[in-house]
Parts: structure tokens; sequence; C-alpha cells
């Protein structure tokens, strides 16, 4: 049986266990949203894990909705990047860009020429953005037009050939979490009547142009894609996700990506108290259909995480907060050492404190 120390691998990527650093905003990108020295040192120092999948970075200017959050899409931004993946490989590391729009979860802030943010209906959010004034709600956002989706799906395919000449192993799709290509698979966020709104079939066809326009540039294998079926995180919401999910799963697995990641619940919440969704049933289907691994997310433990990879529930499992609070997660689980203790004033932005200054087990 494996444990989650073991290593694995899919075609010619090599991970060296099975213990993932889930993708974590820190909100400490340099001017441009360019990658920066500091971020190399966080990454590097958590270099052990089997696979960091850094944080989640826009793919254009639109695609942001926070402060000081990195981007894929400029040559400043591919050069920053290339410096982190230069040192977490020189480390023994293995590298992941999570590929990110944020759609409607913006504020015109952030926007081009301070437009409003793009969304695949109008409908508001009943959120809060930070800008230079502090929290302000969310506006309105405008519904994309057809072309513009289809537009979009080469955003990606640019953003993941970026990806790919900045070094990194491999790129993860992040379709979790409410943003923007979460709000075209869910339906109280798509109320579209195009080819993109309506049916489960046709509220899943922007991720999947987008994994094919991403598969154009890295192999499957080298491919994975983030959901969260039952996370309301930003105000989302589908009143069948069994349905919708298992569709997607079945799909991505017949592109034979090279993982599904599922988050398990509300995303930093509540594991079960949202039954809707059969987890394990979804992974089956990803692999059924042709997928290559699995891996959970949300709340894992050590003893839940060896659990899952014992009994060949799940392949891999991202730990998000651990990591975050201890660079050396990797030993500290191995000989059961404890853990320091997160400091959640630090989670965003700031410098050295709260990023790079948690200390590695002593002795
Ligand atoms: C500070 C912070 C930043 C996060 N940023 C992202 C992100 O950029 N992309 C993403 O998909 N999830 C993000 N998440 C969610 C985590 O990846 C993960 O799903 C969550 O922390 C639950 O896993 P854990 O219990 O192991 O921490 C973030 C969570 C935290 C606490």
């Amino acid at each position: 049986m494996p444990t989650i120390f073991d290593p694995i691998s899919v075609d010619d990527l090599q991970l060296s266990n099975r213990m993932v650093m889930a993708p974590l905003t820190r909100s400490r990108a340099g001017e441009g949203n360019v990658p920066t020295d500091l971020m190399a040192t966080y990454y590097t120092q958590r270099a052990s894990a089997g696979l960091i999948i850094t944080e989640a970075s826009q793919v254009s200017p639109q695609g942001q909705g926070y402060i000081a959050t990195p981007g894929v899409h400029s040559a400043e931004q591919v050069a920053g990047w290339k410096k982190v993946n230069q040192s977490v490989h020189a480390a023994g590391g293995k590298t992941c860009l999570q590929l990110w729009h944020v759609g409607r979860i913006s504020h015109s802030f952030f926007q081009p020429g301070g437009a409003a943010p793009v969304a695949p209906s109008a409908i508001q959010p009943a959120m809060k953005a930070y800008t230079d004034k502090g929290f302000e709600d969310c506006p309105l956002p405008r519904a994309l037009e057809t072309a513009e989706v289809q537009a979009l799906v080469e955003t990606y395919r640019q953003a993941a050939q970026h990806a790919k000449d900045a070094g990194f192993d491999m790129v993860e799709v992040h379709a979790a979490n409410g943003y923007l290509i979460d709000q075209f698979l869910r339906d109280k966020t798509n109320q579209r009547t195009d080819t993109y709104g309506g049916s489960i079939e046709n509220r899943a066809r922007f991720l999947i142009e987008v994994v094919k326009a991403v598969l154009q540039v890295y192999p499957a294998h080298r491919v994975g894609c983030r959901i969260s079926p039952v996370s309301q995180f930003n105000d989302i919401d589908d009143s069948n996700p069994a349905a919708l999910f298992g569709y997607v799963a079945q799909q991505l697995g017949s592109l034979k990506l090279g993982y599904l990641h599922i988050i398990e619940g509300q995303t930093g919440g509540s594991r079960d108290a949202d039954q809707r969704v059969d987890f394990a049933g979804l992974r089956q289907s990803f692999k059924q259909a042709g997928g290559r691994l699995t891996m959970v997310n949300n709340g894992y433990t050590k003893e839940m995480g060896e659990s899952a990879v014992s009994t060949g529930s799940a392949d891999l499992v991202a730990y998000g907060v651990p990591f975050l609070a201890n660079p050396d997660l990797v030993a500290r689980f191995k000989h059961g050492h404890p853990l320091n203790a997160p400091d959640q004033a630090t989670f965003y932005g700031g410098g050295e404190k709260g990023y790079t200054d948690y200390p590695v087990h002593a002795g």
C-alpha cells in the first residue's frame, strides 16, 4: 500500500512524494504584478512538497480582482516566474502554475479603463473587493459577448504558453471557488442563452474549450484541473452539482488530464455539511474515463491524507494552510513533529513576516 511519502509518476513527470502544496494567494507580487525574489524564496522553502501549485495567477489584466496577485501575461511576469522555477527546481521541487480569471469577483479599480468586471451573466455577487478605498461592493458585472468568450479561450492558451516559457512543470486550470470558469459552470451565475449557457453540456463548454486550448501547449499528463463542486465561496451554487460535476469529471477524464483536484465541501470550511456530491464517485468517473491521478483537498490532516492514499481512494493530497505555516511539512509529517500555528493576519499582503519566516523544525 502506498503512503503519502512514496514517489509517484505520470509518464515522464516524477513527483518525489504525494503531498501537494495547494494554491495559496499571498498578495505579495511586485510592481506590474511581477513575481519577486521573495516569492522565489517562499516557494523554494517548500520545495520538498511532491508538487507546488502556485497561487492563482491572472491570465490577463481583466482577470485580476485582488491587490498584488501575480500575473502570467507580461514578459516581466514570465521573467519573474522563471526565477521562481529555477530556484525551486534547483532545490529538487516540481511546479504547477494555477491559471486564473476572477470574472465578476473584481472591481472597476482593477479593470483596464475602469470598466465593469466581466461574467457569464450580469448578476452582481454579494461580495466585496479590497481596493485603494478599502472594502467596496463588487459591482454589477457585464455579460460577455459570445465572441469574447471565444477570445478568452485563446487568452488561456497564451497564458499556458507563458507558463511553459517560464519553466513550469505543469499547469492547473482553476475552475473552482466561484471564479470565471466556475461562474460558467454553475447555474446561479450562468443564465446565458447562447451555446455557453443552459444545459450542463453548454455550461461546461467554456471549461472544456479552455482545457483543450491549454492542451495545445502542455501534454495532457501535465495539465490538472481544480473544481469545488459544492463550495459556495464567492456567492455561487448550482441546482444539481452531482449531475454537473459528474459530467465535468467524465469529460476531463476523457481528455486524459494529469489530475483532477477536488475541494471537498466548503473551501476552507465544513467538509460534510453539504452531502449533495459523492466525491469518491467523481474521482472514479474521472479515472474510468481515462484521467490519470486524483487529488483531494480541504481540511486534510496527516492521518486523513494517509488513509486516502493507502486505501487507494486518492493519489495525491493537497495541503494549503499546513504548507503555508510549515515549509518543512513533509519532514514534520514523516517524523511526527508538531506543526507551526498559522498567523491569519499575514496571509495576504506584506513582506517576509508570516511568509518566509516560518521556522523549520529544529533538530
Ligand atoms: C491564504 C489562502 C489563499 C488561498 N488562495 C487560493 C488560490 O489562489 N487558489 C485556490 O484555488 N485556492 C486558494 N485557497 C484555498 C486553498 O487552496 C485550500 O483549498 C484551502 O486552504 C483548504 O485546504 P487546507 O485545509 O489544506 O488549507 C486559499 C486559501 C487560503 C487560506
